[in-house]
């Protein structure tokens, strides 16, 4: 087989075999096949598409690339989420311990802040003494006692997809429904879990900015999951503003241990995401048989305080000091908060998620290079959401702050990122379509 006659049938639209797309990535991978290639197939692939079979085998053909974690060591089912990436979203940290304390099991490796999203592994790093670099066999151990573990993803996990995603970042084709679905289901399948839950975003803080875009992964990711067996739901939310309104490492952790306390409303879209996420868990786990058993179960484990027990007994076992979480404001303590009050009365009817997560960045919660360091403390959080009523003075944004350097920037942005009306606009869907 030679790869410039894949790139060329690639080019003309055509399907490839299973065993062409194994050459294709074991090549690759092996360095027998040069990055010029590559990028050129990959290209191929951003116009030409590939069939639902086309995608699965590419799939399996990254997995084997690298380790697969065996997690038969743990009784049952085994469930795991994932999230395209979001600004405030910190359901990970409610979700996995609310489900582990209704009896599910939860072995999760996640990821780092990329760009303007925060990753889970840095908002743990936030509690003093956490260690997320662990191996499997630990991992298996902290599931036995505590029913779930999130951790660090090992270092030989999808290496194809490193190598791709790489190589994608600086010839323009990160832009494509194929090349994103199996990237992110090849971690997920190589992770070991039984059954995924894909939380897919959609709106201007996201990948897919159009609901049609964000469909067309979900189904895409979807039918992998169904074609290598792993029970799989995908569930598309809004990310046209933060989820939450705490937008910073230790801020989130700290509003994940007010929604496990139960001091959130109801009606609040972190809690209504974390619902149906958990719910979803549940209900692939065979604990549950709707949505409504799920929410009731999930519900319990906030009245009676059993979720946050698991947190807490996770983050011991990581390391990390749990009594922070029984004092939250511990996470969150900087030299100087700031009010940022709105310049004019109304309506707000827009907070972009994307330079609000940008402006948290700025303050020094996220990184703009691999390998900065982040300070854990600082962020933001918002007084307001999108419908709220605010008067000319009121305060917008509480941003806590230990280095003033970009300030006046961060104000900019968080001004720009507020667009205030005088009427109140129709309120969006939190939730557009559950693909199961
Ligand atoms: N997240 C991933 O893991 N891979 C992609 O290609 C895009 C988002
Ligand atoms: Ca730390």
């Amino acid at each position: 087989m030679r790869m410039v006659d894949l790139i060329n049938k690639k080019r003309l639209g055509e399907e490839l075999s299973a065993e062409e797309i194994r050459f294709i990535i074991k090549g690759f991978t092996d360095g027998s096949i040069q990055d010029y290639q590559m990028a050129a197939w990959m290209m191929a692939v951003v116009f030409q598409g590939m069939t639902y079979r086309e995608i699965a085998e590419l799939t399996s053909a990254m997995v084997a690339t690298g380790d697969t974690v065996d997690l038969s060591a743990l009784d049952g089912i085994k469930v795991d989420k994932h999230s395209t990436g979001g600004v405030g979203d910190t359901t990970t940290l409610v979700v996995a311990p609310l489900v582990a304390a209704c009896g599910g099991t939860v072995a999760k490796m996640s990821g780092r802040g990329l760009g303007h999203t925060g990753g889970t592994l840095d908002k743990l790093e936030s509690i003093d003494g956490v260690c997320i670099e662990k191996s499997v066999d630990e991992m298996i151990e902290i599931v036995k006692k505590t029913g779930l573990a999130v951790i660090g993803q090992s270092s030989n996990l999808v290496p194809a997809d490193k190598m791709m995603y790489a190589l994608r970042d600086v010839t323009a084709t990160v832009k494509s429904i194929p090349l994103i679905a199996s990237s992110i289901m090849s971690k997920k399948i190589a992770a070991g879990a039984n059954a995924i839950v894909l939380d897919v975003k959609t709106g201007n803080g996201a990948f897919m900015e159009t609901v049609e875009e964000a469909e067309e992964l979900s189904n895409t990711m979807v039918g992998i999951g169904k074609h290598l067996g792993r029970r799989t739901v995908a569930i598309i939310t809004d990310m046209n503003q933060p989820l939450g309104r705490a937008v910073g490492n230790g801020l989130e952790v700290k509003e994940a241990v007010e929604v496990l306390r139960g001091e959130i409303a109801k009606d609040d879209p972190l809690y209504q995401v974390c619902m149906l996420l958990g719910g979803k868990m549940l209900q692939l786990s065979g604990i549950a048989k709707d949505d409504a058993e799920a929410v009731a179960m999930l519900e319990r484990a906030i009245e009676n305080g059993s979720g946050l027990e698991r947190l807490k007994a996770m983050v011991t076992e990581l390391g990390g000091n749990a009594s922070m979480l029984d004092n939250p404001e511990s996470l969150c303590k900087t030299e100087l908060t700031l009010d940022l009050a709105a310049p004019e009365g109304g309506y707000i009817y827009a907070l972009d998620a994307m330079k609000i997560g940008i402006a948290s960045s700025m303050l020094g919660a996220g990184r703009t290079k691999k390998g900065d360091k982040i300070d854990y403390a600082v962020g933001l959080v918002l007084n307001k959401r999108r419908g709220d009523r605010v008067e000319k003075g009121e305060p917008l944004f509480k941003l806590y702050i230990n280095d003033k350097t970009n300030l006046d920037a961060v104000k900019k942005m968080l001004l720009d990122a507020v667009k205030i009306g005088s009427e109140q606009p129709a309120p969006m869907p939190m939730v557009y379509k559950v693909i199961e």
